[in-house]
């Protein structure tokens, strides 16, 4: 990775505190565009809360997320989307009750490149968008193996196809950011290499950046170019997977069991 000029996320001494809890503690981290970034810890260390923080599900209790050199702490959860931050969640959330294809394409729909009467008229800007979001929508599924499920329901998909559909849709909203909580989770060794392939894929084809939480080593230790370790909310060591693995204070926290 050549083009590590821009820091597309930079997160200073974020904090939150839940209660007399503090969950998150003066957490710093940059990812540079089109870079893969690990997220690692043992359970309950902060990290889901981290990406909670990121994209404005929780309100940091101190600290700062410059997005794309920009201050988010007026930012809505939808305004972190529009800005170009995508996510999926530890526990798959998706419409059950639609098709594949249409999963995707909802994704296209909150990017409101038409207007709301073009819309209701059926004007040609409207019809020539729906044709494109149906072309888009079809090559994230072609991407994540799914082309030959679009017309079935999400909610019939075995579960490791409902993890990548998961990921199409959070890539249909058009991100420069891509954070994923726990995609390998619940997949057998041959369903997370293919993963691990569409993520390289992802970063290479889109050029979005990606922020990855995974507890599978193979997998984050495959891709990741740098790798931030949380442990009690704190950060614990940042650094190449080479770094972290040797790393003895990592080793001891999280590596060794
Ligand atoms: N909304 C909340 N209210 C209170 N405590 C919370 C809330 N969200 C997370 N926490 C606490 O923050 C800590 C970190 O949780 P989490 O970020 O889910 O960990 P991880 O994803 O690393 O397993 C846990 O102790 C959890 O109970
Ligand atoms: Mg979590």
């Amino acid at each position: 990775m050549e083009a590590k000029k821009t820091p597309i996320l930079e997160v200073k001494d974020l904090s939150i505190d839940f209660g007399g809890l503090t969950a998150v503690s003066d957490f710093n981290m940059e990812v540079y565009d089109g870079e893969i970034v690990g997220l690692i810890g043992p359970n309950g260390a902060g990290k889901t809360t981290v990406f909670n923080m990121l994209t404005k599900v929780y309100q940091p209790t101190r600290g700062s997320i410059l997005f794309n050199g920009e201050d988010t702490s007026k930012k809505t959860v939808v305004d972190m989307n529009k800005a170009g931050v995508a996510r999926t969640f530890q526990n798959i959330r998706m419409f059950n009750g639609l098709t594949v294809l249409d999963n995707v394409r909802a994704g296209f729909h909150g990017r409101e490149v038409y207007s709301p009467l073009a819309a209701i008229l059926r004007l040609p800007s409207y019809r020539n968008c729906e044709k494109n979001i149906e072309k888009g929508s079809r090559e994230l599924l072609e991407i994540f193996g799914l082309s030959s499920e679009a017309d079935n329901l999400a909610s019939n998909l075995p579960y490791g196809a409902q993890r990548r559909l998961e990921i199409a849709r959070a890539l249909a909203t058009g991100p420069r950011l891509l954070l994923l909580d726990e995609p390998a989770a619940g997949m057998n060794p041959q369903e997370t290499e293919e993963l691990m392939n569409m993520i390289r894929l992802v970063r290479d084809h889109f050029n979005t950046a990606v922020l990855l939480i995974e507890h599978d080593m193979k997998l984050v230790m495959g891709i990741c170019e740098r790798i931030t370790v949380l442990n009690y909310g704190m950060m614990l060591a940042q650094g190449t997977p080479e770094e972290i693995q040797a790393d003895p204070e990592v080793i001891k926290a999280y590596l060794g069991e």
